[in-house]
């Protein structure tokens, strides 16, 4: 599954580096403040024991600093692959200044994967600017604070990884914004409230998973329209009311986990 959503945003990624090259000499913004936003990046990390950013220095083209990739015309950044960096502090708000503009294509940072550091904090709002981004993996932090409801304006996502952290706050009411959206994991938070009734619009939807949260309320009809859904784990939350009858016009669902809840009925 994992390797199947990694295809499709490869494919993605390379159909979009072509569109870019298009719209290139209307380029607007600025490398500097590209550069100036991995630096607050940069600044912000307190621990770094493995030394991934001991090369993020004005030495070297920042295209070549460790995790970073970059549109080769443009040199503007589409990627930042720092997972399993032993990597300690927050994630700077400058982040959503990596997102140069351009005449019609507004950003192009593509994926942030920063999956299983130490990083505590929030998740900044201002990520709601990356218009373009795909890919967003957050898991195995110790993030706090919501998950921030311009999040769910980057409508280009495709997966949304943000499980085993400390995320409070309920998923925002506009999830039903990410038409492309394939899988979203937010297990083992603190989550609250209900899951959002706008889950129903999420035609390309594969994966949920909000195990492991205080959610309550019912599980939404709509997800009878998630044709696609794959995969359903909402087990160990307080969730209550019946099991929708509609759930069963989920013909492609191969695992289904709902036990620890507050379930009545049939
Ligand atoms: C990155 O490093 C390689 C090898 O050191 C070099 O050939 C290349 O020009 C560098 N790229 C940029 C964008 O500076
Ligand atoms: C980038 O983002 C930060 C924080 O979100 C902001 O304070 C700053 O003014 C922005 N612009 C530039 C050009 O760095
Ligand atoms: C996370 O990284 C640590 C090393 O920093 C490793 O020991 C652990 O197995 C990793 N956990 C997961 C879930 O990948
Ligand atoms: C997040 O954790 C920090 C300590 O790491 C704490 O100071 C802050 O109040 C927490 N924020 C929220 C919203 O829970
Ligand atoms: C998110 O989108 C909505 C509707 O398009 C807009 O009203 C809101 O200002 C946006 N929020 C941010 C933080 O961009
Ligand atoms: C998560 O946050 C709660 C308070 O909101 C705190 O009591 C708990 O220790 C935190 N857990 C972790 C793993 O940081
Ligand atoms: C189900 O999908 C249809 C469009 O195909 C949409 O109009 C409807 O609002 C969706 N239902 C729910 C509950 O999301
Ligand atoms: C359901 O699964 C089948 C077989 O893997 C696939 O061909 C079909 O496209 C899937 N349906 C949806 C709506 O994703």
């Amino acid at each position: 599954m994992a390797f199947k959503i990694v295809a499709a945003i490869a494919v993605l990624f390379f159909y979009h580096a072509h569109a870019v090259l298009f719209a290139e000499t209307a380029q607007t913004g600025s490398l500097q403040t590209e550069i100036k936003a991995l630096m607050a990046f940069k600044g912000s990390i307190t621990e770094d024991p493995l030394g991934a950013l001991a090369d993020w220095s004005d030495t070297s083209h920042h295209c070549n600093w460790t995790g970073i990739s970059c549109d080769p015309s443009s040199s503007s950044v589409v990627s930042i692959s720092l997972e399993q960096r032993q990597l300690r502090g927050t994630i700077s708000p400058f982040i959503g200044n990596l997102s140069r503009l351009k005449l019609g294509a507004c950003s192009l940072l593509v994926q942030i994967f920063l999956y299983n550091n130490s990083l505590s904090g929030t998740i900044p709002a201002e990520l709601g600017n990356l218009r373009d981004l795909q890919g967003l993996d957050f898991g195995n932090n110790f993030l706090n604070g919501s998950i921030p409801d311009a999040l769910f304006n980057c409508t280009a996502l495709e997966i949304v990884y943000l499980n085993s952290n400390n995320l409070s706050g309920s998923i925002p009411s506009n999830m039903g914004n990410l038409a492309n959206l394939q899988a979203f994991t937010a297990y083992a938070n603190s989550l609250v409230g209900f899951i959002p009734a706008s889950v129903g619009m999420l035609k390309l939807l594969k994966v949920l998973d909000v195990s492991q949260n205080q959610l309550s309320g019912p599980i939404p009809a709509g997800i009878g329209n998630l044709s696609s859904l794959e995969i359903l784990q909402l087990f160990q939350n307080s969730l209550s009311g019946t099991i929708p009858p509609e759930l069963g016009q989920c013909r492609n669902l191969s695992l289904l986990n709902i036990y620890r809840n507050n379930f009545v009925g049939s």
